[in-house]
């Protein structure tokens, strides 16, 4: 069967209070447009499409989509998903939408959704949530256990105000039913919008069969408003994250300092300290030693300790048994097993083989003011402190680079090199 998701992504997100669109918003260093899309992924949506609408380069930068819609006014949910109609009105199959700004919905909670919706031969199924606190969503009216529609705050009766069973903006249709009736809805009503609600009430007067299931957990469901809720919500998850991690055997020192994104894997054994920071795609091998470093899209083998205070960003590769220091920065390198860097250096866009030492206040002179060039370190080369390596570079094998350097030239293998003033010494100086 054909699946497709649509996220709907095109709103401002008003009561966030900053410039940045709603869904490029993030937790924990990743969007919350591509925390919805990683559980439609992991649910196993085949294509998934954002509405996009208010400053759309800014939601399109935060992943390689496929494909994405545009709403160009945002005119309601219902609307939104009009937007979808020509490339998908004909297509067999299911359509789940679902609201961006709704990022810690689990994948197991949409696969129960689409379950349900297949096993029960479903035209629509919906995931709710029983809320304390419902005010401001879509309540659910049912009538005994039938669902008879969706009626939003500002519309609803003082009786339906009542109701504590909300809508949480996910739903599974039919597709080919789905946009059939689209075009349907009508702005008739108190916010003057088109809303994605309706659809299910023309459901009912074709009599299409419409079912409501809950979502697994209630903290799932939990739309994200204001800053408020956004730090909620980071805690929620952070919570859950370590959690999960101390479980596999990783020792956190103090979890409400530590944190730690959904993509990342720590290794058993490995022990994290507070003010520590993994964010995006990082791996961490077995007994590793992380102390108040930021860590991004980043691989570390077992046996490595960082920090405290180091930085290791964007696609950096290290083996196993490496010893990064204090204020050490690293940036897209690879570090082969056994290298050490123990304080004050930068390396960039550099390849340094095994058991390289990298002496105090080393800096890979990665950048001349237009681009970047690299720098490859071979076998066993020692590199003294306070060194400056002018990209691009080459230090050979097992050659030592003179403490106070500054290196242009290629050093071949078994070499020494000195680049600097030799000292001079002017006796008695001070004597006269
Ligand atoms: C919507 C639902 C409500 C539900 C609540 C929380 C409707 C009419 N109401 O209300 O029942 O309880 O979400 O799930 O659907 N968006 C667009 N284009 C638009 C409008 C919205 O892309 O023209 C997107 C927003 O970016 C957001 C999502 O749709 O990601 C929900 O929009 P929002 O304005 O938050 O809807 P609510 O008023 O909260
Ligand atoms: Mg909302």
């Amino acid at each position: 069967m054909n699946t497709y998701g649509l996220i709907l992504a095109g709103g401002k997100g008003t009561r966030m209070n900053d410039s940045l669109p709603k869904v490029a918003q993030k937790i924990l260093g990743k969007e919350f447009i591509n925390y919805v899309y990683d559980a439609l992924d992991l649910a196993g949506i085949e294509k998934i499409y954002p509405i996009v609408g208010y400053k759309r380069d800014i939601v399109l930068a935060c992943r390689d989509f496929e494909n994405y819609f545009v709403q160009e006014k945002q005119l309601g949910t219902g609307h939104a998903v009009q937007m979808a109609y020509e490339n998908l009105y004909d297509k067999e199959g299911l359509c789940v939408v679902i609201a961006g700004d709704q990022p810690l919905i689990t994948s197991e909670s949409l696969k129960e959704l689409i379950r349900v919706h297949k096993k029960n031969e479903n035209h629509l199924t919906l995931l709710t949530a029983i809320s304390p606190d419902p005010y401001g969503y879509g309540r659910i009216v049912r009538d005994g256990n039938e669902v008879i529609k969706i009626v939003e705050e500002k519309d609803a009766t003082e009786k339906e105000k009542l109701i504590d069973e909300v809508n949480i903006s996910t739903f599974c249709f039919d597709n080919k039913l789905l946009f059939k009736f689209i075009k349907e809805l009508r702005n008739e009503n108190k916010q003057k919008e088109l809303y994605l609600t309706d659809v299910l009430s023309i459901f009912k007067r074709e009599h299409l069969k419409v079912e409501a299931v809950s979502a697994l957990t209630y903290e799932e469901t939990i739309g994200i408003s204001d800053k408020s809720d956004l730090e909620k919500a980071t805690t929620f998850l952070r919570t859950k994250i370590n959690q999960k991690h101390m479980i596999n055997g990783v020792s956190i020192i103090d979890s409400s300092n530590t944190y730690i994104g959904p993509d990342v894997n720590i290794g058993s054994g490995t022990i994290i300290y507070p003010g520590s920071v993994l964010e995006g795609k990082v791996t961490i091998g077995e007994n590793c030693l992380i102390q108040a470093s930021y860590i991004y899209d980043s691989s570390l083998g077992n046996n490595v300790t960082v920090g405290p205070f180091a930085h290791i960003r964007q696609n950096c590769v290290l083996g196993n048994d490496i010893r990064i220091g204090n204020f050490v920065e690293i940036k897209k390198s690879t570090l082969d097993d056994g290298v050490k860097s123990a304080h004050l250096t930068y390396l960039g866009d550099s390849e340094i083989a095994k058991n390289v030492n990298i002496g105090c206040g080393t800096i890979t002179v990665n950048y001349d003011g237009k681009n970047k060039h690299k720098t490859i370190i071979e076998e066993g080369a020692f590199i003294g402190s306070n060194a400056n390596l002018i990209a691009p570079i080459t230090i050979g094998k097992n050659s030592k680079i003179a403490a106070g350097s500054t290196i242009t030239k290629d050093v071949p293998n078994d070499s020494l090199a000195i680049a600097r003033e030799r000292e001079t010494i002017k006796k008695d100086y001070y004597k006269k």
